[in-house]
């Protein structure tokens, strides 16, 4: 099993369509190796301002996102049979907030193989009605310590970094394995032509033709990067050496 498809719940489901719509995520889209679903959750508002925030009970700055336009617009994706189900086709759903989970390339990687429907649900204004997170959501996912002024980049930032991991998006399944931070490594530095620039040149053993002594080369610099620019993920390399020798 393998990620099939994103559906997204939003206000904004333009900045979440066009910021998936080039590169290898567009193409990967045109091929059908993932299905992007966007729901306008404006078209579930019941009043006739179509509001769809409100003031949070107790007082306190800005507006909530109500939870019943919410768990409508939710709703119209999934039965309540489909999500109480232990199906693996059961949609997942993710609410993207500061106060979740931090992403991670394992984190990605464990979802793109545990889940075929992932359903982001992205935030705006100061919040979520907590009943609706209760009621509809299985994980909050953070992009990061910092706070955007809605879900919809970092539903973006998650989707593009999920959609590579789908097995044939990025051609080479070698350029995955050896992405920065797969096993906790940090890319060696690369070069292509012209082989001198600015009197600086490219490292001779790339040009060697020596694919041992090239792959030993990477592996060195590699490490030697992780060290200087990462101390914290060299430990977890180093703790993950130790673990499997
Ligand atoms: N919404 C606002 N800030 C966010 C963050 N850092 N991660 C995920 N969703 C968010």
């Amino acid at each position: 099993m393998s990620l099939k498809k994103i559906s997204y719940l939003s206000l904004f489901p333009g900045m979440i369509d066009q910021g998936l719509a080039h590169s290898l995520v567009g193409k990967a889209r045109a091929a059908g190796a993932i299905d992007l679903h966007f729901v306008q959750v404006r078209d579930f508002a019941t009043d006739k301002h179509r509001s769809v925030d409100d003031t949070p009970y107790g007082g306190g700055a800005g507006m909530l996102l109500r939870a019943d336009v919410l768990f409508q617009a939710w709703n119209s994706l999934t039965s309540l049979e489909e999500k109480s189900s232990a199906s693996p086709s059961r949609p997942y759903t993710v609410l993207l907030s500061p106060q979740g989970r931090p992403l991670t390339q394992d984190l990605a990687r464990d979802w793109v193989l545990t889940h075929e429907h992932l359903i982001f649900v992205c935030g705006h204004y100061e919040g979520v009605d907590e009943r609706f997170i209760e009621a509809c959501v299985d994980e909050e996912l953070s992009i990061g310590d910092y706070v955007l002024t809605g879900g919809e980049f970092a539903a973006v930032v998650a989707s593009d970094v999920l959609i590579r991991l789908i097995p044939g998006v990025v051609g080479n399944s070698e350029s995955v394995s050896r992405d920065s931070l797969e096993g906790n490594l940090l890319k060696s530095p690369q070069y292509t032509r012209p082989s001198e620039f600015l009197g600086k040149k490219v490292p001779d053993v790339l040009l060697s033709g020596n694919h041992a002594k090239i792959e030993a080369w990477r592996k060195d610099e590699s490490e030697r990067r992780t060290k200087l620019k990462r101390p914290d993920l060299y430990a977890k390399y180093e703790a993950g050496k130790k673990l499997r020798s």
